[in-house]
């Protein structure tokens, strides 16, 4: 039997975010060598920059000094300089200098927390363990993204709602012929069908029974070690050019209890002459589309009380829902389990 302690935790760490997980937190062009990037994960505020190499830095975005955000201030020489009083800080989180005060006894200590970081396919991720010397896994990535045969753009957006309120929507298929139902690519196919639900163990299906091809009609999460992403297909009607089905490939960052980032890759495959055409159509004129859909989803969730789970009654096409909600608990008391351990071992 579990504890109502333990319940409240599990509650708690979902809400929060799974630890030791990889996390988009920005687009690869956002992050520079002449400027800090700020980004929240988890409720922590974290600076990224790029070193003399090129190479991303992620440290905690608080001045050793005083706190201020290291966000607000420069990179000098692969460093940064905090804006208020000029501390200079390392990517290992070191103080390099403190330039108002000579021989200031802050120099040479280690004071922030320093991230690993890995960069892919436009995205910068970051790994949110629990401690810092800890090794990450590897980094899940869909295949599509190492498939030269797929091209695409990727879209995030900042959402005003709990993380899971973005995943649920990504797990529930049925939600695309009614929410979007006046959209360019999702107006068709019926809207009375049955879901079932393929358990894999490194990650479910959720498919409808009835039909495929038509709309937004299955969907399939990747549950691993390292984090977790999904894909899925929307049709295209023959107005969006060559190639097939749109695939997208979704990633969700908790930010804070009622905050999250999304991180979308739009995929095709189409190649030569046809890939170009599509490249430039997108960007021309299906883009604000896409956006259009996207804004469905967000206005919709960011409508919902924060917690409309105290009070929703499912029924059977919640089943992605429900089994992605025990995943992320089941997740989390594992976690909360093997800190516990090492608590224990500590003591
Ligand atoms: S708070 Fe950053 S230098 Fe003073
Ligand atoms: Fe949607």
């Amino acid at each position: 039997m579990m504890t109502a302690e333990m319940k409240t935790r599990i509650e708690a760490r979902v809400n929060e975010g799974l630890k030791n997980q990889w996390y988009p937190v920005a687009k690869s062009v956002e992050i520079r060598t002449d400027r800090p990037y700020g980004a929240v994960v988890m409720g922590q505020k974290l600076v990224l920059w790029r070193d003399g190499a090129g190479k991303i830095r992620c440290i905690e975005d608080f001045c050793p000094h005083r706190g201020a955000p290291l966000s607000y201030g420069e990179v000098h020489d692969g460093q940064i300089g905090c804006r208020y009083h000029g501390v200079i800080v390392d990517g290992t989180g070191t103080v390099q200098r403190v330039p108002a005060m000579p021989d200031c006894p802050m120099e040479g200590r280690k004071a922030l927390r320093a991230y690993q970081v890995q960069e892919s396919n436009d995205a910068v991720f970051v790994f949110m363990s629990v401690d810092e010397g800890q090794e990450a896994p590897d980094l899940p990535l869909p295949t599509e993204l190492s498939d030269p045969a797929w091209t695409g753009f990727l879209c995030t957006a900042i959402w005003d709602v709990n993380y899971r309120y973005a995943l649920d929507n990504l797990a529930d298929p049925m939600h695309g012929c009614y929410l979007h139902a006046e959209s360019f690519t999702l107006a068709f196919g019926s809207k009375q069908d049955l879901l079932e639900l393929d358990d894999r163990g490194d990650g479910f299906r959720v498919s409808r029974v009835g039909q495929v091809g038509e709309n937004f009609d299955w969907v399939e999460f990747a549950v691993g070690e390292g984090g977790m992403f999904c894909h899925l297909d929307i049709p295209y009607p023959k107005a969006a050019g060559p190639g097939g089905h749109m695939r997208i490939l979704g990633y969700v960052t908790p930010m804070g209890p009622r905050r999250c980032k999304v991180f979308f890759w739009r995929m095709r495959k189409v190649e030569g002459f046809d890939r170009e055409s599509w490249r430039f159509l997108y960007r021309a004129r299906l883009e604000e589309r896409h956006w259009n859909v996207l804004e469905q989803d967000r206005v919709m969730l960011e409508g919902m009380p924060d917690d409309a789970r105290r009070r929703e009654m499912l029924y059977q096409h919640d089943i992605g829902v429900a089994h992605l909600r025990r995943a992320l608990n089941r997740a989390a008391k594992a976690q909360i389990e093997a800190e516990d351990a090492s608590d224990v071992a500590a003591e």
